[in-house]
């Protein structure tokens, strides 16, 4: 068989574990031969490819990236765009192809499900916000990144008597912020899923810096909203996929903290940090079950599903319910749990 497998949307820890384990269980097992899409759909659109094999792929199980590049090109959005990639996937002799992604990816990979395509999904994101999986590879290594800046932000505080604001991603759903909040002992969490009063949260501020405590650690999602009219964001425009760019609430955040508490505070954006370098043993662990399973969900003519992490079992779901509606944060976990600690 021939399988092409894919790497789209923003990169994760934990990528080339996935294709190392696709590719070693493809040839060594199934005798399979595996060719690469560079960039994402870019590289189906336009026919880049790079062959797969396991001499290829070693040294990379603890590497940060993607071997294979990735883009945020749609093809729904490329004009003939869709014939374009049903055929290179025709000329290149293609059976079957694993697509390694997001919403945005998997969200494609659906789409050419129904134009009769083979594909296989993989669940990709730091952000954790895929439905129909408990969690996707690279969440892992993001919060651990997250929470090791948040430990090193309360030393510093603590010794200046500041306020520091911990810019984390996750544009609709705060998954890191809330995880890595609690790891780290955050004094407040904010989340796209709970918009926010910020006169709230500078009066629990003075109130707890009032009795003696002071060095607040205050965690923020790059796409947590202020309550309606409370306060105003800068636009940033949107990408290919139509998504806001976001980033910078965290400058907006540690400005209004200082002007109305009149506590020292700064502002550190994790930003692309939490998406470098490499993966934690768990997610190691997960991206190459996710790998494995996918091509076995090849071979066993799966077609149009996702692997899917469920408990402790690697099973898979048909593509449309991954991509139906995002995931958001546990708000038993927010409310019950990290709230506890605010203020
Ligand atoms: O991978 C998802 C994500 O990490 C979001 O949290 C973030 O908004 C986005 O990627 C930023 O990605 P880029 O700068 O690569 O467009």
């Amino acid at each position: 068989m021939r399988v092409g497998v894919l790497t789209g949307g923003g990169d994760c820890p934990g990528l080339n574990a996935v294709i190392r384990a696709v590719v070693r269980k493809a040839e060594k097992v199934h005798g399979d031969q595996v060719l690469g899409f560079r960039d994402g759909w870019k590289g189906v659109l336009e026919a880049s490819t790079m062959p797969l094999d396991v001499a290829a792929m070693r040294g990379t199980l603890p590497r940060g990236g993607t071997v294979l590049g990735t883009s945020r090109t749609n093809p729904y959005k490329v004009d003939g765009g869709v014939e374009r990639c049903l055929q290179t996937l025709y000329e290149l002799g293609v059976d079957a192809l694993i697509a390694i992604g997001g919403e945005d990816t998997l969200g494609v990979a659906n789409k050419l499900f129904g134009e009769g395509v083979h594909v296989v999904g993989v669940p990709k994101t730091i952000d954790n916000d895929l439905s129909a999986t408990d969690v996707t590879f690279g969440f892992d290594t993001a919060v651990q990144i997250a929470t090791d800046a948040i430990d090193r932000l309360h030393t510093t505080a603590e010794s200046h008597d500041r306020v520091m604001v911990c810019e984390v991603m996750g544009r609709h759903a705060g998954h890191i912020a809330l995880h890595a909040g609690i790891a780290g002992g955050a004094a407040f969490i904010l989340v796209p899923e709970e918009p926010f009063d910020i006169e709230e949260v500078c009066e629990r501020l003075k109130a707890r810096h009032a009795a003696g405590r002071y060095a607040s650690i205050v965690v923020v999602a790059e796409g947590a909203s202020p309550k309606e009219g409370t306060l105003a964001l800068q636009d940033k425009g949107v990408d290919a996929f139509g998504h806001v760019r976001l980033g910078g609430i965290g400058n907006t955040l540690a400005e209004e903290i200082e002007a109305r508490t009149g506590f020292e505070t700064r502002v550190t954006i994790l930003g692309h940090v939490q998406r470098g370098g490499t993966p934690t043993a768990y997610d190691r662990i997960l991206s190459t079950r996710f790998g494995i399973a996918a091509i076995d969900a090849v071979h066993d003519g799966a077609f149009g599903h996702m692997v899917a992490l469920r408990g402790t079992d690697v099973v898979r779901v048909p593509l449309s319910e991954a991509v139906g509606e995002l995931k958001t944060i546990d708000r038993e976990l927010y409310h019950h749990v990290a709230e506890v600690f605010f203020g």
